[in-house]
């Protein structure tokens, strides 16, 4: 009988590059544990997640534990929004949203430390996150190590895709369909092409066609509790959000500008400039977001099948990965102190 699974990071504990700027990885896990969380509920087995179990290992990330064999627990109400949450990143209505539908898609138990907050697309608040985030990418754009970290998860090709299985490509990229099928026959973009394909599209379609945006918040952004249950709180926003009929999308360039300052120690331009977004300046953001009403789904991403990430193989991947960084460290600490 299955009791539970453990979920793990693979690869180092800090990343590399800009990414390293920021913990967008671990609040991408935790939204993978929200949703395995709510998933055992379709063999009839209530689950508990426990994040960061193991102090001694920090690539443990989670524990599920899952209930009685038997209980049945019942179908969690949420269950067939996973197949049918994909991040929109194409033109939407800009309808604005009733404040009770708003209600409604934050209406769940939010973990102790985190906030969120959602404004209308075309309130003061929201014409200010707008410009931040106009500014945010344009500077992510002129970064080249965020430009290249960011153009690594591009998939522009059918056999990239294929073969890596994750990333944003052509189709999810926020095109329609026929421009998405024009685009896969031509050569791959540059990242400076990318980014200036991304940054037009930020201000001509994410930010005017939404109808509002939202921001998670925690106390330290750079805590990876906070950033684990970070994800689990968007997961769960962002479902909800799909079983109302709504399409979200993640419009994270602030927090990672704010981040980005930290990491190479500038002034806190982007930081200062949050506060005025922020009910609390004590929470900082970490997770920022579009929320509206679209006229068409967008399209699935690429996914690894389930055998990849759970089971046998996913575990031996992981030793495999734990043994070739425990050597890579050893060997850093011999040549480090070799005259
Ligand atoms: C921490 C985090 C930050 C993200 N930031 C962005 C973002 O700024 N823009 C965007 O379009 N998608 C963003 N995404 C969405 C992911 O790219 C997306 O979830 C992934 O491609 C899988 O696609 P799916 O959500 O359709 O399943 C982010 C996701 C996470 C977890």
């Amino acid at each position: 009988m299955i009791k539970g699974w453990c979920c793990y990071s693979i690869g180092p504990v800090t990343q590399p590059g800009s990414i390293g700027a920021r913990n967008v990885i671990k609040v991408g896990l935790g939204a993978a544990i929200h949703n395995m969380a709510l998933a055992a509920s379709r063999i009839g087995r209530a689950a508990v997640a426990s994040v960061l179990p193991d102090a001694a290992n920090p690539l443990h990330v989670a524990r599920i534990e899952l209930g009685p064999e038997g209980a049945l627990a019942p179908p969690h109400p949420l269950l067939s929004a996973i197949g049918q949450r994909h991040t929109h990143r194409g033109t939407w209505t800009g309808a604005p949203l009733a404040a009770d539908v708003l209600a409604r898609v934050m209406a769940f138990p939010l973990a102790a430390g985190l906030a969120i907050s959602t404004f209308a697309a075309n309130s003061p608040r929201g014409l200010r996150f707008a410009g931040l985030t106009r500014d945010a990418t344009a500077a992510i754009v002129d970064d080249a190590e965020m430009s290249a970290d960011g153009h690594a998860w591009f998939r522009h090709s059918r056999r990239d895709q294929d073969r890596f299985m994750d990333g944003v490509g052509i189709a999810t990229s926020g095109v329609s369909p026929t421009l998405a099928f024009a685009g896969a026959m031509l050569p791959a973009q540059s990242a400076a092409d990318s980014g200036r394909y991304w940054l037009a599209s930020t201000i001509e379609t994410a930010l005017p066609t939404a109808s509002a945006f939202g921001l998670i918040t925690v106390a330290d952004p750079w805590d990876r509790r906070g950033a684990l249950l970070a994800g689990m709180a968007w997961q769960r926003l962002h479902l909800q959000a799909t079983a109302l009929g709504l399409v979200a999308q993640p419009l994270n360039q602030l927090p990672e500008m704010i981040d980005r300052e930290r990491q190479l120690g500038r002034a806190p331009k982007f930081a200062q400039a949050a506060d005025k977004l922020l009910e609390d300046v004590t929470k900082r953001p970490t997770f920022a977001f579009r929320l509206g009403r679209a006229a068409q789904s967008a399209p699935a991403s690429p996914r690894r099948p389930v055998s990849m990430v759970i089971g046998s193989p996913a575990r031996i991947g992981y030793d495999v990965d734990r043994a070739r960084a425990e050597t890579a460290a050893s060997d850093a600490a011999l040549n480090a102190v070799r005259p």
